[in-house]
């Protein structure tokens, strides 16, 4: 038998379509244009791809898109005096800085200095304890948009068990908060977990954010099991090209699985998707007006 392939460019094109349309009633019905920041600090490459991608769909959606490029040799007090201009712009809704962050940047001071409700990233101290406590928040967007591919295979999620391999603060721990407000039953798995294979053999849904180019086999996985592969790794490829896998052993793990999310087309595109409601909620918030349902 042979997994159901969730199709998240699909889904996070769907999704970025309703984005769409709220953003336009939003500016015939009150002329408010959401307006998203995006700062990238040096040149990684994979950063690069990532940004022009945020811009072309931000763009396409309708929202306003402000680029901001400083040089890897920038300080971190020239980034933070650029936070300040930002949270103080009233035609900026949401600020992104893209990470990694040359090492001479401290990330912590730099994501403690965005307004939290300009913080489409979800990454803030007062977010991240907002999700926790079971407060409205802005929420990660990658974790956001991993429950919902979770969704469009199970109605709901309640009772189900959840391991998150990964315990990052962009991914695993967000992940765990959501999953077990949607009442399923979570469990987080590590590097340092005793026999990992077995603790995800008990996944209803298996989420794998390590890191680790298809660490993830077939004896990880539960027959039937629901897998979402958050991992994008680069690895050699034919005639010295590189190509991008997963977390997860693809192959191997349908063969077992009931879905699995492939990799390029599963999460990613839900990452951009989902940095676009949740800029489109800043702003809606930021009116005073009740948030879109989507
Ligand atoms: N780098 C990799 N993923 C992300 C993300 O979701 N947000 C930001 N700001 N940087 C990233």
């Amino acid at each position: 038998m042979s997994a159901r392939i969730i199709d998240g460019k699909a889904i996070a094109a769907e999704l970025r379509g309703k984005v769409t349309m709220e953003v336009h009633r939003l500016r015939r019905d009150r002329g408010i244009v959401p307006g998203l920041a995006v700062v990238l600090v040096g040149a990684n490459p994979a950063s690069e791809v990532y940004v022009g991608s945020k811009k072309k769909m931000t763009v396409d959606s309708g929202m306003r898109s402000f680029d901001y490029r400083l040089a890897d040799t920038a300080g971190e007090s020239e980034l933070l005096a650029l936070i300040q201009r930002l949270n103080g712009d009233p035609d900026v809704n949401g600020i992104l800085v893209q990470l990694p962050l040359p090492a001479h940047i401290n990330s912590q001071n730099v994501i403690a200095a965005i307004d939290p409700s300009k913080d489409v990233d979800g990454f803030h101290p007062m977010n991240a304890g907002r999700l926790a406590t079971g407060l409205p928040a802005l929420v990660p967007c990658t974790p956001f948009g991993c429950v919902i591919l979770a969704k469009t295979v199970h109605a709901s999620l309640e009772g189900l068990n959840a391991v998150v391999i990964g315990r990052s603060n962009i991914v695993g721990k967000p992940l765990a908060q959501l999953l077990s407000a949607e009442n399923a039953t979570v469990t987080i798995a590590h590097s340092r977990t005793r026999d990992l294979p077995a603790v995800c053999r008990g996944a209803d849904l298996l989420f794998a954010a390590i890191g680790r180019a298809e660490m993830v086999n077939g004896d990880y996985i539960k027959q039937g099991a629901t897998v979402i592969d958050v991992g994008i790794n680069r690895v050699p490829g034919e005639g010295g090209k590189s190509r991008i896998v997963g977390d997860v052993m693809f192959a191997d793990a349908s063969a077992i699985a009931g879905a699995i999310s492939p990799v390029p087309g599963g999460v990613g595109p839900m990452t951009i998707a989902c940095l676009l409601v949740n800029t489109l909620r800043a702003a809606s918030a930021r009116a005073g007006l009740p948030l879109p349902a989507i």
